[in-house]
């Protein structure tokens, strides 16, 4: 198929690259003139694994082009995928300034009889304002409305985009409908079809349950902790059961993100539009907002006041294998440890400096030997895996004190603490103590 997609942020390009290596020929447009000839030149701007290679091998196939204007578009209106951002209004509620633009030059410069697709997230409140808005634009001419959300995690957004548990598709018209299933057929998963709102709530609520699941993993290790009991255990007995299942039960500082942070306060947002209160999505947002301080009510009862402490704080990413630093949940911890009147150093050797604002720009070290050398305590902020290999009888020589908090609950506390270092994670009482072996079968025989 003739493919355009709106947008090369993280989902528009990784759309867009995946869909050329699955041999469409592909136009990705993007406003951002020097994003688009860095992209013809074969300069991937984001990190995500695998996405350069296939960039640069579609590029020389001569089936993926990029340009900032739409005068190709209509040679491209199969399928016109709107991808573009829609960052957190001051209210709470999504800002579609960028998605109603991309709709309405999608509109105005596609062929007849294009399907325009919204891979962005929208409200499913604002999706038959946005169809009449593109009907309206088109005129005479006959135009499709379809809504495809995508499931991508970042550092994984090209196996998850070639290889998706499910695709989901809401439409209005068999035209539509014909084609999204045309393209996806070959990926041979199940496909959802519904309605564009059905469609668009998919993603909030999948999201959000998430989200949720997150937040409630990190009240359970709270609790633990209070308790005496081992989160690692307690999220292993209750992640046998199918129902629950073993994903998402990692404790930490809490979810950050491009999508978890503004779906789940969009969300809320749109229950309150029309006139529900989702009282359990409220409270995994305000458990959210102030886990991350678990980390330092621990620094402040081990070293008391953090007056003058070298804190080292390891990962500025929200999460492992991205340099997004996006609602990260280090950056609340570098400043309250700032106010708090530590000395603060951070290190990632994933992010991009000119991304960061200042006042953590100020903390950063070049390296990660003088992010620690001296350090009171270490924090690990994020479940980058090069923590995970640090040679900690090394990083015990370097450091002034002895303390390891691990806010990921990523780190082998064993090997942490036969460098003569103290660990602590989330809830995991029995860090460094040998654990009672598993039986195998034992249930069966019961
Ligand atoms: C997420 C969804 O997984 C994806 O389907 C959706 O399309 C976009 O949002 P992403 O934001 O890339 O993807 O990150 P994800 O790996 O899901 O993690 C989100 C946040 O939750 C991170 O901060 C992560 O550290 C945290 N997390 C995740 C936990 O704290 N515990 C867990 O068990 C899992």
């Amino acid at each position: 198929m003739n493919i355009a997609v709106i947008g090369t942020g993280y989902v528009g390009l990784t759309t867009g690259v995946c869909l050329a290596s699955r041999g469409h020929d592909v136009l990705c447009i993007d406003s951002d003139v020097a994003k688009v000839s860095a992209l013809q030149s074969g300069h991937c701007p984001i990190l995500e694994a695998g996405l350069e290679a296939l960039l640069h091998r579609n590029l020389q196939l001569g089936r993926l082009h990029f340009d900032s204007s739409l005068g190709a578009l209509e040679q491209y209106s199969d399928l016109i995928f709107v991808a573009v951002g829609t960052p957190e209004g001051d209210g709470g509620e999504p800002d579609l300034t960028h998605v109603r633009h991309a709709l309405g030059q999608a509109a105005a410069s596609a062929g007849p009889g294009a399907v325009i697709v919204i891979k962005s997230t929208v409200p499913p409140t604002a999706l038959a304002e946005l169809e009449a808005d593109v009907h309206r634009v088109a005129g005479s001419k006959v135009l499709s409305f379809a809504v495809n959300p995508e499931f991508l995690r970042q550092g994984m957004a090209v196996a998850d985009t070639l290889h998706p548990e499910r695709i989901v598709i809401g439409v209005t018209d068999a035209e539509a409908r014909n084609r999204l299933l045309a393209l996806y057929a070959p990926f041979a998963v199940p496909v959802v079809v519904t309605d564009p709102v059905s469609a668009m709530t998919i993603k909030y609520v999948a999201n959000s349950f998430l989200a949720t699941k997150i937040s409630f993993v990190n009240e359970v290790a709270n609790l633990c902790e209070r308790l005496g009991a081992d989160v690692d255990a307690v999220t292993q007995g209750m992640g046998l059961d199918g129902r629950i299942g073993p994903k998402f039960l990692q404790p930490g500082v809490g979810f950050g993100g491009s999508c978890f942070p503004k779906d789940t306060v969009g969300l809320l947002h749109v229950a309150r539009s029309v006139g529900y209160d989702f009282r359990v999505l409220a409270a995994a947002v305000a458990v959210n907002e102030q886990q991350y301080k678990v980390v330092l009510d621990h620094l402040a009862a081990r070293l008391g006041s953090l007056q003058g402490k070298a804190i080292a704080v390891l990962g500025l990413a929200f999460k492992g294998g991205t340099d997004d630093t996006r609602e990260t949940r280090s950056f609340p911890i570098v400043r309250d440890l700032v106010s708090a009147g530590a000395e603060v150093r951070s290190y990632d050797s994933c992010v991009v400096r000119s991304r960061l604002p200042d006042d953590i720009l100020a903390t950063l070290q070049e390296s990660l030997e003088a992010c620690i050398a001296e350090a009171d305590a270490i924090v690990i902020a994020n479940d980058a895996p090069e923590w995970k290999g640090l040679d900690w009888a090394l990083v015990a020589r370097s450091m002034k004190g002895t303390l390891i908090v691990d806010g990921r609950n990523t780190l082998d506390a064993d090997l942490v603490l036969e460098a003569g270092l103290e660990y602590w994670a989330i809830g995991r009482t029995s860090a460094g103590k040998p654990l009672p072996a598993a039986v195998p079968g034992r249930g069966s025989q019961l």
